[in-house]
């Protein structure tokens, strides 16, 4: 089911597979065995499930383990590195502990005013091409990218000019092929690798210097902890934000009238943003679990050593759930979505990415507010992979 025509019409595929149960059984594009979760209940309760294990070297053994029964070889690329998004407890809660204690909502407060800055910059900039080429703004490339990977930038201490490649690697990482996915890797961990220890000599006001001195009870992160956390945070909190902006733009530009009453009343961006972060997940599924051992869900067991994917997505357009989960409602009375994910693993940057969020639908309506799609619906195309869930391009009138 993860084949190259899929992500367009994902919803449509989703919408059949809760119909015909809570758990399913598919294989990745690479040709990893995955089992699918796809309802809201079953996948809230996978998301507190001890028994899924998240730990970096049993996933990648159990994810050998499979390939290897078939023939098959896979490889890992930095996705898998040790960070506290592959660790179980007790290490999960130590890492979450030190990182958090350096990413405070202090730090993230502090970044709006740049953001804001930020945003209006890359709009005078467009909305000036647009005017002297006569072309439609391209929203992904000219807004919904190029924030996020400036803020990310802002956050950690990366130099601007370095940008672009972060931009690049990022991308190549969400996808699902070897060829892109394992020199992007690469070249995000020999960046670190030289940026640590220049933070380390010369510490700066960002998160990354506050990461290398972070210290919970004389506890500290080690040279690797830091790399996987640097590396976790640039990929957790880049491809996920241009996805926010991306696919909450598309949405509220298929409906003007949504587009219109936020540029009216800009005070309702924030439930604007829970109701598209629900209605158009950036992540499609959670990240990798592995059953520790035989668990039952919802009436099929799914064998221990499997590994499992539970598609937040779907879930959040589960009518159990959400009545007429189809329909963008504002406001609508929101009950637990599962767009930052839920439990011990709950997003760490939900905070940011609000935040970040707020600003650019909030600049992008008020400044634009008569914006309208350049594309057919029938030409929006989504980005392959089985992780996230964003648009190739979103090419739009200003006004
Ligand atoms: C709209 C934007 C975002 C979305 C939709 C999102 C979504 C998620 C989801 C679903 C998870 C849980 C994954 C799982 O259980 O497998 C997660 C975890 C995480 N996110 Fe986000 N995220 C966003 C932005 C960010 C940002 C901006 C940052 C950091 C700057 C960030 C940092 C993290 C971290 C560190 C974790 C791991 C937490 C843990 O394992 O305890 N995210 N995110």
């Amino acid at each position: 089911m993860f084949a190259d025509d899929v992500w367009s019409r994902s919803e449509e595929i989703f919408a059949d597979l809760r119909e015909l149960g809570a758990v399913h059984r598919t294989r990745l594009a690479n040709g990893v065995p995955v089992t699918l979760i796809v309802r809201h209940r079953e996948a809230q309760a996978a998301l507190l499930n001890p028994r899924l294990g998240k730990d970096a070297d049993e996933l990648r053994e159990a994810i050998s383990t499979v390939m290897a029964s078939e023939q098959r070889h896979v490889s890992f690329s930095g996705m898998y590195m040790r960070n506290m998004l592959n660790s179980d407890a007790p290490e999960h809660r130590r890492l979450r502990k030190l990182v958090s204690s350096a990413f405070t909502p202090k730090r993230v407060e502090a970044l709006r005013p740049g953001v804001v800055e930020m945003a209006q910059s890359l709009l005078d900039a467009a909305q000036a091409r647009h005017q002297d080429t006569g072309r439609p703004m391209e929203l992904m490339e000219e807004f919904a990218i190029a924030l996020p990977v400036m803020v990310m930038c802002e956050l950690l201490g990366v130099p601007h000019s370095d940008r672009l490649q972060f931009r690049m690697w990022t991308e190549h990482l969400m996808r699902d092929e070897p060829e892109y996915t394992e020199p992007a890797s690469k070249a995000i961990e020999d960046y670190f690798t030289r940026l640590i220890p220049s933070k380390r000599d010369s510490p700066g006001e960002d998160l990354l210097s506050a990461l290398v001195s972070a210290s919970v009870d004389s506890d500290q992160l080690s040279t690797e902890e830091l790399l996987g956390t640097s590396f976790l945070l640039l990929v957790a909190g880049h491809d996920t934000t241009v996805n926010l902006i991306g696919n909450g733009a598309f949405w509220l530009l298929r409906h003007p009238h949504r587009w219109q009453q936020l540029a009216r009343t800009p005070a309702l961006v924030p439930r604007a943003v829970e109701e598209l972060l629900r209605l158009d997940s950036p992540v499609r599924a959670a990240s990798p679990r592995f059953a520790r051992e035989d668990i039952d869900i919802a009436g099929t067991t799914i064998p221990a050593g499997d590994i499992v994917l539970i598609c937040l997505g779907s879930a959040n357009r589960d009518d159990e759930q959400f009545p007429n989960a189809d329909d963008m409602q504002l406001p609508r009375e929101m009950s637990a979505h599962l767009a930052f994910g839920h439990g011990v693993h709950y997003c760490l940057g939900a905070a940011q990415a609000r935040m970040v969020g707020h600003v650019a639908f909030t600049e992008l309506v008020t400044r634009f507010p008569g914006a309208r799609l350049a594309i057919g619906l029938e030409d929006v195309r989504r980005r392959a992979s089985s992780i996230m869930s964003g648009l190739q391009r979103l090419p739009v009138w200003l006004q």
